[in-house]
């Protein structure tokens, strides 16, 4: 399986962190030496199933591919405003494609995750070509009077076109639940015969908990691919992370001992848009030409769950 073409997008309205503190007990002096955020992309007038569809139609495109030659249609998506249908069978539909589609949720691994079902696909000579959409909107998921939460995260699109290659070197996926350090919960509809107590939750998070997790998962994903590749952190050309918090980024660039030009961020300018992050910094740095052919990428994503994941792949 090879990555052959790449799209994203992000909603227009962005927002400050000095736009934050003209409503909430912060400042721009608190946020971007703590995350390395300056500014996030917020959804205003947008859909996210309609941002989802570009992207997958720029992918396409930049894939010189056309919908009716996809074969699966894979979606990350912690939520949107459809319970169902699923978000993959909307793109599916807006985009023309007639292929099987399927979601999943694997919070801010996503893409990670979605790589890994449409590698075994590849593999199992099930597909020829294979469109990954990770469409998020965690501004609809945090409380916007909780400080400690809402600065951390914007909304956006990626996507990713696939077909047959041997360009995956590896995949490593992890878990550990921890369900009480980040989650959020909805009340579902009332019947005549729920008895139990039940709240909407907005996103709650436990952020020592889980900068700790982060850093010890995708540092140990990544140690974990190399050391079964027999290769050296120095035989990777670019580290895509995560784009959660700078710190993090920078403490797992420690651990590799790697220098800061391996590691594009653009976590100043978009904050975590959960499983967007990767194929979004993906695309922004495939499109400004950073990778050549043969260029060795590592990419590694961690969320709620806990769940973690990496890709050592040949661009
Ligand atoms: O996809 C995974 C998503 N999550 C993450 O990547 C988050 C990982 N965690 C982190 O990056 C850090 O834990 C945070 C940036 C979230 C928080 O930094 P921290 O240094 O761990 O701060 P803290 O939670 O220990 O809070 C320190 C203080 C508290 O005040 P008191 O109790 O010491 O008076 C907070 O109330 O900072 C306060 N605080 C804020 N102050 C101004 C928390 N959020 C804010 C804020 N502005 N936005």
């Amino acid at each position: 399986m090879k990555i052959i073409g790449t799209g994203s997008v992000l909603p227009k309205k962005i927002v400050t962190n000095d736009m934050l503190s003209e409503f909430l007990d912060t400042s721009d002096a608190w946020i971007y030496p703590r995350t390395g955020i300056k500014y996030r992309h917020v959804i205003s007038d947008e859909k996210l199933e309609d941002m989802a569809a570009e992207a997958a139609r720029k992918a396409l495109e930049d894939a010189g591919m056309k919908p009716e030659e996809l074969d699966l249609i894979i979606c990350s998506n912690v939520v949107n405003e459809y319970i169902t249908p699923s978000l993959s069978c909307i793109i599916q539909g807006a985009i023309g494609a007639s292929c099987p589609c399927l979601d999943i949720n694997c919070a801010c691994a996503g893409f990670i995750y979605a790589l890994d079902i449409a590698e075994s696909h590849f593999q199992a000579g099930k597909v020829k070509n294979v469109l990954i959409v990770c469409a998020e909107e965690p501004s609809r998921m945090t409380s916007w009077k909780d400080r400690s939460v809402c600065v951390l995260f914007g909304d956006g699109a990626g996507a990713a076109v696939l077909t047959a290659g041997d360009n995956i070197k590896g995949i490593k996926l992890s878990a550990a639940s921890a369900t009480d350090k980040l989650y959020q919960k909805r009340v579902l509809e009332p019947t005549p015969y729920i008895t139990k107590e039940e709240e909407s939750i907005p996103l709650q998070m436990k952020g020592q908990d889980v900068f700790k997790f982060a850093v010890k998962a995708s540092s140990g994903d990544i140690k974990f691919l190399l050391d079964k590749l027999g290769l050296k952190a120095d035989d990777v050309n670019w580290y895509l992370l995560h784009q959660a918090n700078m710190r993090i980024i920078n403490s797992i660039r420690d651990f590799l001992d790697q220098p800061a030009e391996k590691f594009p961020t653009n976590v100043e300018s978009h904050g975590n848009s959960s499983s967007a992050s990767c194929p979004i910094l993906l695309d922004e740095c495939s499109k400004k030409g950073m990778f050549k052919p043969g260029d060795i990428l590592a990419l590694s994503a961690f969320g709620a769950g806990f769940i973690s994941g990496a890709v050592i792949l040949e661009w």
